[in-house]
């Protein structure tokens, strides 16, 4: 027995293991379930006192564990992961990284103010978040006044009242009691108001404000101003004046543009009124200005023919994808 056990130590530390393959035939040699040498040894065991059993048991445990040494040594060094990274075939493309486009909304941003900045308007940002004042008391919205309810808002907290904007004309605002006349300026972002969703109104939008004060601008500066926006967007467009109402002009009016055999309203738009130049220290005497809002989604609907603007928030990448040549 004890010759039998030298040779399978020799034999054990003889073997050559340079592969996986050859690990497996080592392993399979000693310890294969059915003809491994050591395995065999094992069941051999059964036959024996139960003396001689205990020494050679813990014999041929010794040779199982040099086996598994062995083996761990083997798979130490030659990392598993190594091996199969080995494997790969480097000549396989690897995989492609998709480009995204603008969303449609974007599009129409960067359009629109293409088409300002070349009549000499900047572009500014104003908060989501404002306070009472700028979005509505500054405007000639005071509390209470029945034209608050034209926006049904948003509060963040009451007392003093902090609220998402409803509308771009706090950034009329905010620039002016910043900035001394003349300027022209277009912002763009969105605006919160506590409406139903459905496929014509959500409770965000995005809108652009545009306005400009100078001495004498006059609501014709305004109709052509916004005559030269709606050529240079849509071509050759038929566009209506439409007397309205909003606190912060006077006159004011709003705009439709005929399409699809009807008159569809897409901006408001107005003198902007003398209070509201008072309150932000404008002498009202000297200068006056106009202003003007629009809906971006109205426009891209116009535009690109869709029937839901619940479809921009959607994330659904084949509905962004069309936009992909515009980019
Ligand atoms: N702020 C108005 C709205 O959201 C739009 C508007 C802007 C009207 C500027 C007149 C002048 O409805």
């Amino acid at each position: 027995m004890t010759q039998k056990v030298d040779k399978i130590k020799e034999e054990i530390k003889c073997f050559h293991i340079k592969t996986y393959n050859d690990l497996e035939t080592f392993r399979i040699k000693f310890l294969g379930k059915k003809k491994g040498i050591l395995t065999i040894l094992f069941k051999e065991l059964k036959k024996i006192s139960i003396y001689k059993r205990k020494i050679y048991g813990k014999i041929i445990n010794e040779l199982k564990k040099e086996v598994q040494d062995k083996i761990k040594v083997f798979q130490s060094k030659n990392d598993i992961q190594n091996d199969k990274k080995l494997k790969l075939d480097p000549t396989i493309p690897g995989r492609s990284i998709e480009i995204g486009s603008r969303h449609p909304l974007s599009l129409i941003k960067k359009r629109i103010i293409d088409i300002f900045i070349k009549i000499g308007f900047s572009y500014v940002d104003g908060p989501e978040i404002e306070d009472d004042w700028h979005n509505f008391t500054a405007l000639n919205i005071p509390i209470s006044h029945p034209s608050r309810e034209m926006q049904d808002t948003f509060f963040l907290c009451k007392n003093p009242d902090i609220l998402l904007r409803t509308h771009t004309s706090s950034v009329q605002i905010r620039y002016m009691k910043k900035h001394c006349p003349p300027f022209r300026v277009l912002s763009i972002g969105k605006v919160y108001r506590n409406e139903t969703i459905s496929s014509r109104s959500n409770f965000m939008f995005h809108q652009a404000e545009g306005f400009y004060i100078d001495k004498k601008v006059s609501f014709s500066d305004l109709k052509q101003t916004i005559h030269y926006f709606i050529i240079s967007l849509f071509g050759n467009a038929k566009i209506r004046f439409r007397p309205s109402y909003f606190p912060f002009t006077e006159p004011s009016a709003e705009v439709d543009i005929y399409c699809n055999n009807g008159w569809l309203e897409i901006m408001g738009c107005g003198m902007i009124d003398p209070k509201v130049l008072e309150n932000v220290n404008i002498d009202s005497e000297i200068y006056s200005g106009f202003a003007f809002g629009l809906g971006i989604e109205r426009l891209a609907l116009i535009i690109y023919q869709i029937k839901d603007i619940r479809i921009y928030f959607d994330n659904d990448i084949r509905f962004l994808k069309q936009f992909k040549s515009e980019f």
